[in-house]
């Protein structure tokens, strides 16, 4: 009994110091919503569905107070004095999703909105779909087919409304890192392509060494730490543009989730660390199809639109290697194949994203070539077969103003060359402090997430 109680009180000391914590003033409740996978012989409702908010956003403070660890873009170094310092002694806490967050969820549907004015002003957000409580969906897309409908009419130049796959742990960390006490309940583990250096928390050690704020952004800044996986942006969109990019990776596991620290987060070489930070993208306009994609167009962004993406391997089965990754939409009850690559210099039009895409795509737009050296379709596919985690979000960008996806862009480029114009935006667009300011009440509504068989997951009316 004495030797028990002995071993249990040291146990539970030994979990009480080792970690970044869960706080214990708001109760984590996800917003539920359903989805369905769908076979030849028709779809199930999933209605166990539920999606959880990013770490990154949430309130961080002492674990048993109310003194924040982090406020604004800077953390308190007199608690946080080195890493596992500040994640034995900090707690991320529960979020109210829809009064601080503008996060809500009814039936099938997602709505994330722009800015929220509560005690504290929130932008954007980021939620990741959970099969439980405390652990996130994970998807094979290979030799699938992934679909779902969007209202992006509410998000004009310099917003982006995201759905995307990474390569994070199912767990959000937590199996694999001893300092991380909340995992995925409370949204921790993301990584990208980008390898971001603004994540808070990551392999359960806080991000503070070399923490450096934004120079334009009050909300964020970068530490010594990034954080790195394959990513599949299946919709990168505003009511102007669109995109769809595979980014593989090299990280351990063909694309999993893995930090990084100099050189292999992207800097100061963007082509010399362990993911593909540029992508092979399909983006209508800048493939020269300039009328297909915005309001009053082929897909009219003033509705909603049914999006749906196919991922093909080379023997039609889930273990095959990728090979191209096709797009079809649906928009009043009428299929609409994807808009066909249309400039000069490029011989075959294409409408989908496969190796030889890629090249001829990067040969023409005389784009770097990152993509293939980070293993291009196949690694990415590889990656994928790993499992991938189903991302939704609403950002600004402080970095390029969005302008990547809606302008110009390098925006002293000539837009009469293949591969500048992106979309209608003016180069003078997607500043954060403006659109923050002048489209407060932008969103993005996501619903009717469908995921299986190809072909099994649409119909026209
Ligand atoms: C919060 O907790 C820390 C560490 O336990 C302590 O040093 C500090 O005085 C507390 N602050 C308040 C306001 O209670
Ligand atoms: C930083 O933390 C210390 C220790 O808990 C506290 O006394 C101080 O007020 C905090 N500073 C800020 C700016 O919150
Ligand atoms: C904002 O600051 C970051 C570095 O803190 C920089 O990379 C970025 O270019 C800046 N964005 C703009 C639009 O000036
Ligand atoms: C895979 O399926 C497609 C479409 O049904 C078919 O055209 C193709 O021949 C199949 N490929 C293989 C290797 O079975
Ligand atoms: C599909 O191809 C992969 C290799 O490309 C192979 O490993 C796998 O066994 C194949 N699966 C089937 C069902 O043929």
């Amino acid at each position: 009994m004495l030797t028990t109680t002995l071993v249990f009180t040291f146990l539970s000391l030994l979990y009480t110091v080792s970690g970044q914590q869960v706080g214990s003033y708001q109760t984590e409740t996800h917003p539920k919503l359903s989805w369905q996978t769908c076979t030849r012989s028709g779809c199930t409702t999933n209605s166990a569905g539920e999606v959880a908010l990013d770490a990154n956003w949430r309130w961080t403070h002492i674990t048993g107070n109310y003194t924040n660890c982090y406020t604004g873009n800077t953390w308190n170094t007199t608690i946080c004095t080195d890493g596992k310092t500040c994640a034995s002694k900090c707690a991320v806490e529960g979020a109210n999703y829809q009064s601080t967050y503008g996060i809500s969820a009814s039936g099938n549907a997602l709505t994330l909105k722009f800015v929220t004015k509560g005690e504290n002003t929130n932008i954007g957000s980021r939620v990741y779909l959970m099969a439980s409580e405390s652990r996130y969906q994970m998807f094979n897309l290979l030799n699938k087919e992934f679909t779902f409908d969007v209202d992006v009419s509410q998000l004009p130049c310099g917003l982006n409304g995201a759905l995307y796959f990474v390569q994070m742990d199912a767990d959000g960390g937590l199996g694999k890192s001893s300092g991380n006490k909340a995992g995925a309940k409370y949204g921790t583990g993301y990584c990208d392509s980008q390898c971001p250096r603004d994540i808070k928390y990551i392999d359960g050690e806080a991000n503070v060494a070399g923490w450096q704020p934004s120079s334009n952004d009050t909300n964020a800044g970068t530490g010594n730490y990034g954080t790195c996986c394959s990513e599949m942006d299946i919709w990168e969109a505003n009511s102007i543009a669109t995109a769809y990019t595979p980014h593989p990776c090299k990280t351990t596991n063909d694309g999993g989730q893995q930090r990084c620290t100099g050189q292999q987060c992207n800097v100061p070489d963007r082509y010399g660390g362990l993911c593909d930070p540029d992508g092979c993208d399909f983006n209508s306009f800048r493939m020269g199809e300039k009328n297909f994609y915005g309001p009053g167009m082929t897909i009219d962004t003033k509705k909603k639109m049914t999006v749906v993406t196919q991922f093909i391997t080379n023997n039609n089965s889930t273990s095959g290697t990728l090979t191209e990754i096709r797009r079809v939409y649906v928009q009043d009850g009428k299929v609409v194949q994807n808009s066909k690559t249309n400039f000069p210099g490029l011989l075959s039009p294409y409408d989908s994203i496969t190796d030889k895409f890629c090249d001829d795509q990067k040969k023409v737009f005389q784009d770097a070539t990152s993509f293939q050296k980070n293993g291009g379709l196949v690694q990415m596919g590889k990656g994928l077969s790993k499992g991938h985690v189903l991302v939704l979000s609403i950002w600004d960008d402080h970095t390029a103003n969005m302008l990547w996806l809606d302008s110009n862009y390098p925006t002293n480029g000539d837009a009469s060359k293949p591969g500048i114009a992106r979309g209608t935006c003016s180069t003078s667009s997607g500043n954060p402090k403006d659109v923050e300011a002048n489209s407060p009440n932008a969103q993005v509504i996501f619903s009717n997430i469908k995921f299986g068989d190809i072909g099994t997951t649409y119909t026209s009316r």
